[in-house]
C-alpha cells in the first residue's frame, strides 16, 4: 500500500465520525444583498455594504458566526475560493452592513458572493445561493466616446400668460456595427442630458423608465449598467436610442420656463464588448452615429406627449435600416459632472390598471375611471383611419356633471396627443411623461371606445415592497392603502410632493415628515441614501440646506425652511435607526455640522427666526395658528439632539456632549420663550403642544398637564385635529405615548371634517394635499395649490404600525436586531395586523380581540431579539401557546407594568394570550 493510500484511510478515519456527529441546522441564509440592492450591476461604491437575512423556524436562532467569500468568478465561487475576499470564520451575529474588506474593487469588476452561517449550536447553514454585483466605471475617464444629440432649436419662450410652447421634437440615433465573432460577454453603460430610451436590435434594453434619474446634472449624472449579451448577434447589430427632455431640459415647477439645466439633450453611451480570446471592443456615441426626428412631436414631463404615428420608420431601430436620409449626430460638449453609477431602485412601470368605468358627460368626450388615483400615463388601444387625432387629458377629480376637473393642475398641461397612422390596431404609450390622475378623457376617438381601450399604467421608483397593515376597520385600512398609493405617486426617483401639478419637486419637508411611514411600506434604504446626496449637493456654501432637492436655480431660497431644511439631518437619523446605516451618517457627517453652525449663527439667543428664508409654519394647518418661530426653535433643538445622537453613533464623543449640550441650551430659551406657566405652550396651539412633547421641549413635570391642554383642544375642537404637516406625523404617537391612546383611535376613526377619513368618505383613493381639498360645503379648495396626491398627511401609517400593530424599534438597538412588540388595542377595532420585513428579516404583529381575552401572534425574525408587551391585567394570566407564558419555552417574564406584561423572547412565532384593556 502506498503512502497516499495510507494517508488516505488515515483521513477518512479521522473526518468520517466528525461528519457523522456534524450538527444540522434549519437556518437559512437568504436575500443576500449589496447595497440594498440584488445582484446589482455597476455599482460605484468601493466599500459596498452586504446584508443578509437568516431564515428559521426554530425559537430562539441565532447566528453566532459567519463566512462571506468573494470571487472573481462563478466557477472560483463554487469551488469555494473567495480570491478576492475570505473573512473565514468570523465569531459574529452581525448580517447587516458588513463592510467588503477585500481586494480593491476597480471599475467594471465581477464579484460573485457567498456567505455561510453559524447557528446557535455551532452547527453550519448550507452556504447561501450564490449573488452577484459588479463594478460600475468609476471615474469619468473610463468612458469613450462622445456625447452626442441632435442640433435643438429651441421654439420661443413665452410671455407671461400666453400658452407655453411645447419642446422640440424627440429624435432618434442610431448605429449599425458589425460583429465578426461571438461576443462572450456585452455590457453597456449609458446616460444622458435629458432621458434615454435605450434599443438594442429593435428592442428596448432594460425596462427602466425616466432614465437616468433626477440629480443636479451640473455636479452628478447617473449612468445605468445592462448586461446584453443575449441582445446581440453575429454580423450586423444597431444600437438605437430615443433622447426625451425629462427634468434636464423639461419644464419644472411653475417657473414656466424650460431647460433648468440645460436645453441641449446629449447621449453617452459605452457598450463594451468581451470576447472569447480576451479582447476586448467598446462601441461608442461618436460622430458616426445618425440622428432623425422620431415620431415624438414634443415630450414633457409637465405637457404631456405628442406623438404621429404617421411618421414612424419601421424598423429603424434594427440591422438593414437604410439611414441614408438621416443626419449625422452633434457632438456635445463633456459635462463638468461626476458620472456616477445609479444607486437606487429605477422607475418603472410597476402595475397597469383596468378602468373601472368608462361615460360620455360630453358628446364625443368619452371619461374613463381607473378608480384609483395614480402617477404614470394611459395606453391606448385604437382604430382608425390615418390622420385622425385622438386626445387624451388626466385628471385627479370629476366636476360635478362628469367632466374632468383640470383647474388645479395650474399651467402643467397634462395633455397626451396621439395621431393614428391607420390600418391595423393601434398601440400608444408615451414614453417621457407621466401625469397624476385616476381619470382619463378620451376625445377624438373614432367611435365608441370600450372600457378597455384605456389602461392605467402605474410608475414610481421600484422600491420593494415590505409592510402591510390590516384591522378590521375598513376605513382604517382604505386609509393606510391610500397614503401607500401617495408614497407609489410620488417616489419618482427622488420624494416629491406631488404628480399632477406644474410642481413635482422634492421638498424637504414633505420627505422628512413621511420617511418613518415610507420605510413601512417599502425597502426605501437605497432611495433615501442616494437623495441624501441630491440633499447635500443642494446646500449652500453657508451651509444651508435647502427646502427642495435637487435645487432648481431659480427656487433657490438663501435658507431652506425649518422642518425643511431639517429633513438634512432627520433623513439620515431615520436611514440608520430604520437599517442601521452608519455610513450615510459618516458621509454627511459635515454637511449636517455645517447646517448646525448655519443655524446658530444666524440664531445667538437660541431662538430660531429665518431671516433669509421661508417659514412655512405648520403647512396647511387647519383652524389653528403655530406661532412659526416655535416650531422653527422645537426642530433646531430637535436637530441638536439628533446630532449628538449621531456623533455618538460614529464615536464622536465630544461632538456628541457639544451637541447635547447645544440642545439642553435650546430647550431653555424654548422654555423661556414659549411655555407659560401651568404647561400652556404659547399660541395654545394641537401642534404646538406635539411637538413641544414629542421632542422633550418641556419640563418632566409639567408633560400631563401639556398633554391635558392638548387633549382638551382636541375636545374643544369637538374631537377633531387642527394639525398641519408638522404636527400631523407626531400627534397619535404623542396621544399614544402620554396615556390617551383612546383620543388618538378617536380621531383616526372620525370621518367629519377635518378628519383623516373625511376625504375617504368623499372618494380618496389618495391622500389629498389639504384636509380640506373638497368639501361638501365648499366644493373644490383653491385651485391655486390643491393636490389630490401628496403623502404627507399620510404619515399617520407610522403610528398604524407602531402603535395599532404595535411593531417598532428599540430605541437603543438599530434595524430592528431587537424589536419592541407593543400594541395599543383600541378604538373599537376587533384585530389588527401587520407584516414588516426589516432589514433583518420579517417581522409580524397581529392581535385580535375575544370576549375576555386578547390574542397576541407574532413573528421575529432567525437572529434577533424582541420585547414583548402583552395587553394584560395585573394579575391576569398570560398564556402562551396554551401554557403559561413565563413557563414556555423562550420566553421570559421581564416585568407587568401599564397594563402590560413585558416578555423577552427570541425568534421564532408566538402566540400569547393576556386580557384586553378596560
Ligand atoms: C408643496 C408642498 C411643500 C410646500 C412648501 C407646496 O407647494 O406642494 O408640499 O412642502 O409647498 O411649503
Amino acid at each position: 500500500m502506498g503512502k497516499w493510500a495510507l494517508f488516505l484511510i488515515f483521513t477518512v478515519m479521522c473526518f468520517v465520525p466528525a461528519c457523522l456527529k456534524e450538527k444540522k441546522t434549519d437556518m437559512l441564509v437568504e436575500n443576500l444583498r449589496c447595497e440594498y440592492l440584488e445582484n446589482p450591476l455597476g455599482i460605484g461604491e468601493t466599500r459596498p455594504r452586504l446584508n443578509w437575512v437568516l431564515e428559521s423556524s426554530v425559537r430562539g436562532q441565532k447566528q453566532t458566526a459567519y463566512r462571506i467569500l468573494v470571487a472573481s468568478s462563478r466557477e472560483n465561487l463554487e469551488k469555494n475560493i473567495g480570491d478576492l475576499w475570505d473573512t473565514g470564520k468570523l465569531m459574529s451575529d452581525r448580517s447587516t452592513q458588513i463592510v467588503y474588506g477585500g481586494k480593491e474593487l476597480t471599475s467594471r469588476m465581477r464579484c460573485y458572493w457567498k456567505v455561510c452561517a453559524w447557528d446557535r449550536n455551532g452547527a453550519m447553514t448550507a452556504c447561501s445561493a450564490p449573488a452577484f454585483w459588479r463594478m460600475g466605471l468609476l471615474s469619468n475617464d473610463d468612458w469613450e466616446g462622445k456625447w452626442i444629440g441632435m442640433k435643438h432649436i429651441e421654439r420661443k419662450s413665452p410671455a407671461s400668460g400666453e400658452e407655453l410652447p411645447p419642446g422640440p421634437p424627440v429624435p432618434c440615433l442610431r448605429k449599425a456595427f458589425t460583429l465578426q465573432e461571438p461576443v462572450k460577454r456585452a455590457v453597456v453603460y449609458v446616460t444622458a442630458r435629458g432621458l434615454f430610451e435605450l434599443h438594442l436590435n429593435g428592442r428596448p434594453v432594460g425596462g427602466d423608465v425616466f432614465a437616468p434619474g433626477w440629480t443636479d446634472y451640473n455636479k452628478r449624472i447617473q449612468f445605468h449598467t445592462y448586461d446584453v449579451t443575449p441582445l446581440l448577434n453575429q454580423g450586423e447589430n444597431v444600437l438605437g436610442a430615443i433622447l426625451g427632455d425629462g427634468w434636464y431640459s423639461g419644464y419644472l415647477s411653475w417657473t414656466r420656463k424650460r431647460g433648468h439645466y440645460g436645453l441641449q439633450n446629449s447621449l453617452l453611451v459605452n457598450l463594451e464588448l468581451e470576447y472569447g480570446d480576451g479582447s476586448r471592443e467598446v462601441i461608442a456615441t461618436d460622430e458616426t452615429w445618425r440622428c432623425a426626428e422620431s415620431p415624438i412631436v414634443s415630450s414633457d414631463m409637465l405637457m404631456g406627449e405628442n406623438c404621429d404615428a404617421r411618421k414612424e420608420m419601421p424598423g429603424w431601430g434594427a440591422p438593414g435600416f437604410d439611414d441614408s436620409s438621416w443626419e449625422p449626430v452633434i457632438t456635445v460638449e463633456k459635462p463638468k459632472a461626476r458620472l456616477v453609477a445609479q444607486s437606487s431602485q429605477p422607475v418603472r412601470v410597476t402595475e397597469h390598471i383596468t378602468p373601472v368605468s368608462v361615460n360620455e358627460p360630453r358628446k364625443g368626450a368619452f371619461v374613463f375611471d381607473l378608480g384609483q388615483n395614480i402617477a404614470g400615463w394611459a395606453r391606448l388601444e385604437v382604430k382608425g383611419e390615418r390622420g385622425t387625432e385622438v386626445t387624451l387629458r388626466f385628471a385627479e377629480r370629476l366636476n360635478p356633471d362628469g367632466t374632468i376637473y383640470t383647474t388645479n393642475l395650474r399651467s402643467a398641461g397634462c395633455t397626451d396627443t396621439y395621431i393614428l397612422r391607420g390600418g391595423e390596431q393601434e398601440v400608444f404609450e408615451p414614453r417621457f411623461t407621466f401625469h397624476g390622475f385616476q381619470y382619463v378623457e378620451l376625445t377624438g376617438y373614432p367611435g365608441v371606445p370600450d372600457r378597455d381601450a384605456v389602461t392605467g399604467c402605474v410608475i414610481h421608483s421600484n422600491t420593494p415592497p415590505v409592510g402591510t397593515f390590516e384591522c378590521s376597520d375598513p376605513m382604517v385600512n382604505k386609509l393606510w392603502l391610500n397614503a401607500r398609493w401617495s408614497q407609489r405617486g410620488n417616489f419618482i426617483s427622488i420624494p416629491t410632493d406631488c404628480p399632477q401639478r406644474d410642481e413635482r419637486l422634492g421638498w424637504m419637508g414633505d420627505a422628512q415628515i413621511f420617511i418613518r411611514t415610507a420605510t413601512f411600506n417599502m425597502d426605501v434604504a437605497a432611495f433615501f441614501t442616494k437623495w441624501m446626496v441630491d440633499v447635500e449637493d443642494a446646500q449652500s456654501e453657508e451651509g444651508a440646506f435647502s427646502n427642495v432637492s435637487p435645487q432648481i436655480e431659480d427656487l433657490k431660497h438663501s435658507e431652506g425652511a425649518p422642518a425643511w431644511g431639517d429633513a438634512g439631518i432627520i433623513v439620515p437619523w431615520t436611514v440608520y435607526r430604520v437599517y442601521g446605516d452608519k455610513r450615510i451618517i459618516e458621509k454627511h457627517y459635515q454637511a449636517m455640522e455645517h447646517w448646525m453652525d448655519f443655524i446658530q449663527r444666524a440664531n445667538p439667543d437660541l431662538v430660531r427666526r429665518n431671516r433669509l428664508g421661508n417659514n412655512y409654519g405648520d403647512w396647511l394647518s387647519i383652524n389653528a395658528d403655530t406661532p412659526k418661530d416655535l416650531l422653527a426653535t422645537a426642530y433646531w433643538a430637535y436637530d441638536a439632539r439628533l446630532m449628538s445622537r449621531m456623533a455618538k453613533v460614529i464615536g464622536r464623543e465630544q461632538d456628541a456632549a457639544k451637541y447635547e449640550k447645544l440642545f439642553e441650551d435650546i430647550r431653555a430659551a424654548f422654555q423661556k420663550t414659549f411655555v407659560l406657566p401651568g404647561g400652556r405652550v404659547q399660541g395654545d396651539t394641537q401642534t404646538g403642544y406635539v411637538l413641544a412633547l414629542s421632542m422633550d421641549l418641556l419640563p418632566e413635570d409639567i408633560r400631563p398637564s401639556a398633554a391635558e391642554h392638548l387633549v382638551e383642544d382636541i375636545r374643544e375642537k369637538d374631537w377633531h385635529l387642527s394639525t398641519g404637516f408638522l404636527g400631523v406625523r407626531h400627534l397619535n404617537p404623542v396621544l399614544t405615548g402620554m396615556g390617551y391612546a383612546d383620543v388618538a383611535y378617536r380621531l383616526l376613526t372620525t370621518d367629519t371634517f377635518p378628519s383623516w377619513l373625511y376625504p375617504i368618505i368623499n372618494g380618496a383613493t389618495t391622500i389629498w394635499e389639504r384636509w380640506d381639498g373638497w368639501t361638501r360645503e365648499k366644493g373644490f379648495q383653491d385651485p391655486g395649490m390643491n393636490s389630490f396626491n401628496h403623502y404627507s398627511l399620510g404619515s399617520i401609517g407610522e403610528w398604524l404600525f407602531r402603535h395599532v400593530a404595535g411593531i417598532d424599534l428599540d430605541p437603543e438597538v438599530p434595524g430592528y436586531k431587537s424589536v419592541i412588540i407593543r400594541p395599543y388595542p383600541g378604538g373599537g377595532l376587533e384585530h389588527a395586523r401587520a407584516e414588516y420585513s426589516s432589514i433583518h428579516g420579517k417581522i409580524c404583529s397581529g392581535w385580535s380581540r375575544g370576549t375576555d381575552s386578547i390574542e397576541l401572534d407574532l413573528t421575529i425574525p432567525a437572529n434577533c431579539s424582541a420585547t414583548v408587551y402583552v395587553p394584560a391585567a395585573p394579575d391576569a394570566t398570560v398564556l402562551e401557546s396554551g401554557q403559561a407564558a413565563d413557563k414556555a419555552q423562550g420566553v421570559t417574564l421581564l416585568e407587568r407594568k401599564d397594563g402590560y406584561a413585558v416578555f423577552a423572547v427570541g425568534s421564532g412565532k408566538y402566540s400569547f394570550t393576556g386580557s384586553p384593556a378596560k
